[in-house]
């Protein structure tokens, strides 16, 4: 039988994924070169030193599987966020979480309203179960939020806000949000996205922690991608009102995160130098970043996460050809509909420095 009669209806047409191109891959094209790759936003000053030594610890009871609801990880975050366990759900990655909320939340049909550009991966759940993805067009880099309340209907089951937003980098700030809280109706559920929260500098910058000790629908998402240095690990975790967060625990994996994620992440997120140095790198990377721009005459989107969006002015594939040929991997913005712009990970000091002495070459 055809595949299009065997698989679910509308799953063929998904769009995958793309990732950031990994070191391994450009490699095999490039050939091997002292590489950095500033495409996926990962913390390129590296893991957790803490974070190492208790995987180290836990290495040899691998044979056993791992406890399913992750309990030492959800007490210190409940510990940390002086949040009850209840209110937390952990996870394989904040992509896995987003999966979870679809899973749990949107049925065939059902309107999702996010912001057009932004984490491809709310729109490719909301396929997934059927239902319909809402975009609504960034203005000025950042959400829309008047024009995604005009966009609410009786079908609209999620909005996703993802503050800061990937890839722009721009936030939305606490009185719009609360503004725009206000004026949903109650069968909606606001998801806020805060991967990058940890890197924020602005005043009024909302926290969904906020939202949920207060009641209000919103689940927000974090993860140990960022910060924390533990991206190849997978580790994410949600917060949201109890009753919310029971529904995720409906449709989890029974084991979705392993021995040494769940061990890890624990040490982590103890590792206060490490995450005072990781936000520190990226809050000098951000200054030299702009100054360096400015001189070049470059646009970029002022940011508030681990990131910048830049406007090289000149077709991006040129650019991101070059910028490999230097043995620097970026994420070209082809992928928004951006053909002149591209999204760069703020990354060590030395990384910085070679990206925009790259940058002069090629432009
Ligand atoms: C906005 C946003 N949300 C979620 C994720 C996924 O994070 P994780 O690595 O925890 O799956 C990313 C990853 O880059 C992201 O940019």
């Amino acid at each position: 039988m055809k595949i299009e009669k065997l698989a679910r209806k509308g799953i063929l047409k998904i769009a995958s994924y793309i990732p950031g191109r990994s070191i391994e891959e450009v490699q095999k094209q490039y050939g091997a070169k002292r590489w950095v790759k500033l495409a996926s936003n990962e913390n390129l000053l590296g893991p957790s030193p803490q974070a190492l030594e208790a995987i180290r610890k836990e290495l040899s009871n691998i044979h056993f599987y791992p406890e399913g609801t992750s309990p030492v990880l959800r007490k210190a975050l409940a510990k940390v966020l002086s949040l009850a366990e209840e209110n937390i759900v952990v996870s394989n990655g904040a992509d896995n979480l987003i999966l979870m909320i679809a899973n749990a939340f949107v049925d065939e049909g059902d309107e999702v309203i996010m912001a057009d550009p932004t984490f491809p991966v709310y729109t490719n759940v909301t396929r997934i179960m059927g239902g319909k993805p809402v975009r609504v067009r960034l203005r000025d880099f950042t959400h829309d939020l008047d024009g995604m309340l005009n966009r609410v209907t009786r079908r609209t089951k999620l909005i996703f806000v993802c503050n800061p937003n990937n890839p722009t980098g721009t936030i939305v700030f606490e009185p719009s949000l609360n503004r725009f809280l206000a004026g949903l109706p109650g069968r909606v559920i606001v998801i806020l996205d805060e991967a990058y929260g940890d890197f924020v500098e602005a005043p009024f910058y909302p926290s969904g922690l906020d939202y949920v000790k207060n009641g209000k629908q919103v689940i927000a998402l974090r993860t140990f991608s960022k910060v924390y240095g533990l991206a190849g690990l997978r580790v994410g975790y949600a917060i949201g009102r109890e009753d919310l967060i029971r529904c995720l625990y409906q449709v989890r994996d029974p084991f979705p995160v392993h021995r040494l994620a769940q061990a890890a992440a624990v040490a982590a997120l103890g590792d206060t130098e490490h995450i005072v140095k990781s936000i520190q790198l990226v809050y000098e990377g951000r200054r030299y970043l702009y100054k360096e721009l400015d001189r070049m005459g470059v646009r970029y989107v002022p940011s508030e996460a681990n990131f910048v969006f830049i406007d090289f002015g000149k077709d991006i594939e040129e650019v991101f050809e070059g910028l490999l040929r230097e043995g620097i991997i970026i994420r070209p913005g082809k992928t928004w509909g951006y053909l002149t712009c591209g999204r760069i990970t703020i990354g060590r000091m030395e990384d910085n420095r070679r990206f925009i002495k790259a940058l002069k070459k090629i432009l």
